[in-house]
């Protein structure tokens, strides 16, 4: 059995960070609820368990509190913040609302240079805070051995040395050190080694799903995306031609997009891929329509249609797979103030129906996506599948305002195309979440050569983020703006004129429809 860390969710929004964090270590993590009964989790084996933060008091009424048994657990323990409170106050201490709210940058001074948590670092260490309550009087048998400026029980340790809490959050970025003191934990204090590797998962990942599928037949739908097309990958090596690739062109895609992955899976990995143009059909639907709803709804509705179809023409399948992610699977904790409860992902997921008679099998169900990406390349998919910035569902519908034509589809591809060439060559491209063009279809003037022109705008959009439910704009340089702008507008016949969106989400959303 694999070793892994467990970590009780009470709603933080750090607490996907956390598995990554350890992951990072070469360590398996997962993710449960606070109130998962002890019994269970000892049946997963862990060789750890952590204690994340959260948006509660600890003496709140409807504070979210573990099952007691997890301190009978014999494994090590670390609380981190929230954590660290409900340890203080479950074994005996006493936490109260502190004077002034820690939230921030801090200097940690660790004043005791054998605790294992703290090994091999510096003596001070900036550390990021986000916390109101305070310990005000410590559990039984433990002891502080690190201080802040605002806080004399920043770190804390139980006398055996098995049990840990910190007062500031280690998964951040803005806590420098975080990692060396959860590589700390999951390996000095929890003695895991580091096998969770992509390579190992490959192996493991192969012989379950040889298992599962036997002789049976596997559709999958290949999108393009990195998720699709790494569970493409990981599937044609488990289980070759069982596995028969779906693949959609709905008219909508950006210029090579079908040719890319005909010569990738068709062609490269030998993979049995179904080619379905649909593209005359979801573009005579879309005739018309402008309402950006509409457009998306008549959209789903074709690609269920097609697919549907094509799945027929396929042949017989029993299962159906899925490059379903770990985020989209972890159950969000329903706490007031938690943001993670509020902004559980509204698309990405499939949209197939359920009435779909196939089994699921969804490959990448425990990867973070930094891991789908080292998994693609360690299976030998090329960086430019690998690295892809995510695209829509509903590709360059939702980026032509108003109504989806051919001609305004031609000039959103070569405006993009654009776009994604300049991204790339001065390494922007793999540096941020997504960097596109938009059509605005509004006409203005300008001047080219001797002659007037009236044509469309192309507005950029380009934004950071980590998951894409927030995100910022990025701050280009001018030069490649500039860059940018003279192309489209030399290059893609119908532009005359270029716009950066310097909007973030909230209040924008990213695609403009
Ligand atoms: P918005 O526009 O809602 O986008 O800020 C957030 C992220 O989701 C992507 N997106 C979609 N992905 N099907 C998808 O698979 C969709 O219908 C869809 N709509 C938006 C968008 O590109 C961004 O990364």
């Amino acid at each position: 059995m694999t070793e892994q860390i467990v970590i009780l969710d009470f709603g933080s929004q750090y607490t996907q960070v956390i598995a990554r964090r350890i992951r990072e270590c070469n360590v398996f993590s997962v993710i449960v609820r606070y109130d998962t009964p002890a019994k269970e989790l000892a049946e997963m084996s862990p060789s750890g368990l952590i204690l994340s933060g959260g948006p509660a008091s600890v003496y709140a009424k409807d504070a979210p509190l573990p099952d007691r048994g997890i301190f009978k657990l014999n494994i090590p323990i670390l609380g981190i913040c929230y954590g660290l409170q409900l340890l203080a106050q479950y074994l005996g201490g006493k936490v109260e609302p502190g004077l002034r709210r820690e939230f921030g940058k801090g200097m940690l001074r660790v004043k005791d240079s054998f605790c294992p948590l703290f090994a091999n670092l510096p003596e001070t260490l900036q550390v990021w805070n986000s916390h109101g309550d305070r310990i005000a009087r410590m559990p039984k048998g433990f002891k502080s051995v690190a201080v802040t400026e605002n806080s004399d029980y920043a770190a804390i340790e139980s006398g055996d040395r098995r049990t840990f809490g910190l007062q500031f959050h280690p998964e951040v970025v803005h806590t420098p050190h975080g990692r060396e003191v959860i590589a700390n934990f999951v390996h000095n204090i929890c003695g895991c080694g580091k096998n969770w590797t992509m390579r190992n998962y490959i192996e493991q990942a192969i012989e379950t799903i040889q298992a599962k599928v036997g002789q049976e037949r596997v559709i999958l739908g290949l999108s393009g995306g990195v998720d699709s097309s790494v569970a493409a990958a990981l599937l044609h090596k488990a289980i070759g031609e069982q596995l028969t690739c779906i693949f959609v062109n709905n008219g909508l895609l950006r210029g090579r997009e079908s040719t890319v992955v005909r010569e990738v899976f068709g062609r490269h990995f030998r993979i049995k891929l179904q080619y379905e143009d649909a593209s005359r059909l979801f573009l005579h639907r879309l005739k018309g329509v402008t309402e950006p709803e509409r457009k998306r709804k008549i959209i789903g509705k074709t690609f269920i249609k097609v697919f549907e179809t094509a799945t027929k023409r396929a042949g017989k399948a029993k299962f159906l797979a899925q490059g379903t992610l770990y985020p989209d699977v972890i159950e969000s904790i329903p706490i007031a103030g938690n943001p993670a409860a509020m902004i559980k992902s509204h698309h990405n997921v499939g949209g197939l129906p359920k009435k779909m008679r196939f089994e699921l099998i969804e490959p990448l169900k425990c990867l973070f996506k930094d891991e789908v990406r080292e998994l693609g390349l360690e299976l030998g998919l090329p960086r430019e599948i690998v690295l892809r910035q995510p695209f829509p569902g509903p590709g360059l519908a939702v980026r032509i305002l108003g109504e989806v034509t051919p001609s305004r589809l031609e000039i959103l591809r070569n405006a993009d195309a654009v776009v994604v060439e300049e991204m790339k060559a001065t390494d922007w491209y793999y540096k941020i979440w997504q960097s596109f063009a938009v059509l605005l279809p509004i006409r203005s003037v300008g001047v080219m050569g001797d002659e007037r022109t009236y044509d469309y705008t192309i507005a950029i959009r380009a934004v950071e983020s980590q998951d894409g439910m927030t995100a910022d704009w990025v701050k280009l340089p001018y030069e490649l703006l500039e860059r940018l702008s003279n192309r489209i507008i030399n290059e893609v016949k119908g532009v005359n004129r270029v716009c950066l969106d310097i909007t973030s989400k909230p209040p924008g959303t990213i695609e403009w429809e």
